[in-house]
């Protein structure tokens, strides 16, 4: 590398946010302690340290962005005991079948039976908006507003199973964001996706957000992985979020997708599920951190990894 270009790369690594700090991202909110995706896991993961905070996002019958993972309500819902005529032909209870004031009557729980217990407390599932404005009060309320902002990670869920429903996702989804202020290249904001092709689209309706490519082991992840194939990533994402067993059987990932120009944000880390070969979650944060580099990571469990990264020592930074 000249001088010159040695320079250019410098400058690129200090003008860019997605290669400097490591960063935290708190999946489906806190939800090793709080069931996932409701605004208390979301307040959670901000006050144990998150840089950005995830929300998943589907649509309600009259056009709703609410925050839940699976396009079904069944798995964190009690729908199936209160709407027991309501599901599909396959048992399935489709949240896109339900209008937001249906969905706001059912209490919401956690995912798994070794976390928060189900029969305490309540929660319901929160739109998109509450989701928002619940960080951006907290932004306020902490002075962080001022000084280190908590961004927002929201992932469309299926898209294309949403246009096949009659509801296209995106263009709706730009307009809401654009509405709470999230608009250009350094907004705190990543917009994620398991699908190219609507980060493709979003580009095309003139969005500059940040955008992350999702990756999981399945049999065309590899083509995406090619170093062609990380390079038409690159035209539309600022970064891969791969699984980690994707890092796991390519010990080269990291550095090709950097080598391209694309962040690493991997998931998911979980102190109930630690990788294989771990001691304990502070040991695989400290390997994907330190030692294979990533730019951040998707963790259930916030705090463990913000003391991973306050506690590290000069030769890891
Ligand atoms: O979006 C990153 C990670 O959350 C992808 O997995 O299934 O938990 O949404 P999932
Ligand atoms: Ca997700």
């Amino acid at each position: 590398m000249t001088s010159s270009s040695a320079f250019s790369a410098l400058l690129l690594l200090l003008a860019s946010p997605l290669m400097s700090n490591p960063l935290v991202i708190a999946h489906r909110g806190a939800s090793g302690y709080l069931p996932e995706h409701t605004l208390p896991a979301y307040a959670y993961a901000y006050a144990t340290g998150a840089d950005y905070i995830e929300p998943d996002l589907v649509l309600t019958r009259d056009g709703q962005f609410i925050c839940l993972h699976d396009i079904h309500l069944e798995a964190t819902t009690n729908v199936a005991e209160t709407f027991p005529d309501r599901g599909r032909e396959d048992g399935r209870y489709y949240a896109i079948d339900f209008d937001l004031a249906e969905i706001k009557s059912l209490q919401a729980h956690e995912r798994l039976p070794s976390r928060f217990p189900k029969a305490k407390s309540t929660f319901e599932i929160p739109t998109f908006e509450e989701m928002i404005e619940l960080i951006q009060g907290l932004n306020a309320s902490t002075g962080n507003v001022d000084t280190s902002v908590v961004g927002i990670y929201p992932e469309l869920k299926q898209p294309a199973w949403h246009r096949a429903q009659g509801q296209p996702m995106e263009k709706a989804f730009l307009a809401l964001v654009k509405r709470y202020g999230y608009t250009g290249s350094d907004a705190p904001i990543f917009v994620q996706a398991f699908e190219l092709e609507p980060l493709v689209h979003m580009r095309e309706l003139g969005s500059q957000l940040p955008q992350i490519f999702l990756l999981s082991d399945t049999a065309d992840a590899q083509d995406h992985l090619s170093t062609a194939g990380l390079a038409a990533i690159a035209k539309v994402a600022q970064g891969i979020g791969p699984s980690k067993t994707l890092i796991r059987k390519d010990k080269n990932l990291v550095q090709r997708a950097h080598a391209a120009n694309l962040a690493v944000h991997p998931y998911t880390f979980r102190a109930d599920a630690v990788g294989p070969g771990y001691e304990d979650i502070e040991a695989e944060l400290r390997s994907f951190y330190f030692d294979i580099g990533v730019d951040g990571l998707f963790t259930d469990f916030p705090d463990r990894a913000r003391a991973v990264l306050d506690a590290r020592t000069d030769s890891e930074r």
